[in-house]
């Protein structure tokens, strides 16, 4: 069973975690929480470089990661490079086989172009779903989402509650770092980059609904392009 926080701790915490570096944020879930709490990783930037810091701090870290079906193979890549090079097992989470077979049985493999309510009930599917799973018995998660990623993520907390999860405790280390400092920490730690990064892709996700940007475009643009920037969410956050 997940224990809820009581929101007044949670945002007390939040308000004493607001300034604090993204170590000692680590640092603290980790020595309350582990090995209940566990890391997110879908092998972007962002996430390698909490994956690191935590890493250093407890060395059996639980690290999950969220296979829809329709990633990138370079995701795939990457995910078997890192577990090699910190000698960790991986937990993948799937999709319910009967869910993916009824979506595509009805609607085809592209139904998320159709419509933003059809998008979101593949990614309910393929990721929502999966994550809640990932999710059962936790106190809490820890992610790599950035306040500057877009608008839909401009007052991500560095500690939140999570209400779509039972009030589980949300880590969000990097929320307040700069895509500069992310590719600063992994150049400076040698830590082997998601090779789309490098082919303008500044986020990825699943292969048929991430394409690279053109200069000058926001980062998440290239994440579902045929949507409005409100809309770009999953429902993961
Ligand atoms: S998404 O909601 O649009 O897909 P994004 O790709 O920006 O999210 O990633 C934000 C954070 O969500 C990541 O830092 C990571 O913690 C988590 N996340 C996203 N996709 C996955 C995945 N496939 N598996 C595990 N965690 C993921
Ligand atoms: Fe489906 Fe696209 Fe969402 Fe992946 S990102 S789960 S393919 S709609």
């Amino acid at each position: 069973m997940s224990s809820a926080l009581p929101w007044p701790e949670v945002r007390s915490l939040a308000e004493r975690f607001g300034d604090w570096p993204a170590e000692l944020v680590v640092r603290w879930g980790l020595e309350r929480y582990h090995p209940r709490i566990a890391l997110a990783c879908s092998f972007q930037d962002e996430d390698l470089v909490v994956l690191d810091l935590a890493w250093r701090i407890q060395p059996n870290i639980r690290v999950f990661f969220l296979d829809t079906g329709r990633l990138p193979e370079e995701t795939y890549e990457v995910l078997d490079r890192i577990q090699r090079k910190y000698g960790i097992r991986i937990r993948s989470y799937f999709p319910q086989q009967k869910a993916v077979e009824d979506l595509v049985g009805e609607k085809g493999f592209y139904s998320f172009r159709t419509s933003v309510a059809e998008r979101q009930r593949c990614c309910a599917i393929r990721k929502v779903e999966p994550l809640g799973r990932a999710l059962t018995g936790l106190d809490g998660w820890i992610t790599g989402l950035r306040r500057g990623q877009g608008p839909t993520r401009a007052r991500v907390a560095k500690v939140d509650r999570d209400g779509n999860h039972g009030g589980i405790l949300k880590l969000n280390p990097i929320a307040d770092w700069t895509g500069d400092q992310v590719r600063d920490y992994l150049r400076e730690h040698q830590i082997p980059r998601h090779p789309l990064h490098n082919r303008g892709y500044p986020s990825i996700g699943c292969a048929p609904c991430t394409r690279a940007v053109r200069p000058g475009e926001d980062l998440r643009a290239g994440r579902w392009w045929w949507e409005k920037p409100d809309t770009k969410e999953c429902g993961l956050h």
